[in-house]
């Protein structure tokens, strides 16, 4: 069984989306094992995305992700990272796929609605960042 990190990020909790996106997942088979609202601080933010502090969007994705309160999740299920992924969309809304969380709400590539792992072993290390192991059920 794997499992996965979900963030419902600012823009999909302030438009009250939250119940809207937790239901495609478990629509489709994936399992809510750790759920929770927190505010990141900017230092959260800042070590949560640090691959991507070179990239010219860093300032901007950091300003967006502190900017009010997301939810993270640690959704558990057979092949949780790559279903995940494909229950998002791609990262730019408008490539992709009909029916997607992205398609469905995102509003731009830098306000996507969500984020989810990319990989197993990331998968692990954004889940021990949001998640003790004893809050995971
Ligand atoms: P996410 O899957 O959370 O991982 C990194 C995030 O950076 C990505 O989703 C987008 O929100 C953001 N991002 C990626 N590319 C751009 C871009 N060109 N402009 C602004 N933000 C971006």
């Amino acid at each position: 069984m794997e499992r996965t990190l979900s963030i419902i990020k600012p823009d999909g909790v302030e438009r009250n989306l939250i119940g809207q996106i937790v239901s495609k997942f478990e629509e489709n088979g994936l399992n809510i094992a750790a759920m929770k609202k927190v505010r990141l601080s900017k230092h959260q933010a800042e070590a949560f995305y640090a691959v991507h502090k070179e990239r010219p969007f860093f300032g901007e994705l950091v300003d967006f992700m502190t900017r009010s309160p997301v939810v993270v999740m640690c959704l558990k299920g057979e092949g949780a990272v790559a279903k995940n992924r494909e229950i998002m969309g791609a990262t730019n809304p408008e490539e992709a796929a009909d029916g997607t969380i992205r398609k469905l709400f995102a509003k731009s590539i830098g306000e996507n609605t969500v984020h989810g792992s990319d990989a197993l072993e990331t998968a692990k290390e954004e889940v021990a960042f949001f998640f003790a192991e004893s809050e995971i059920y």
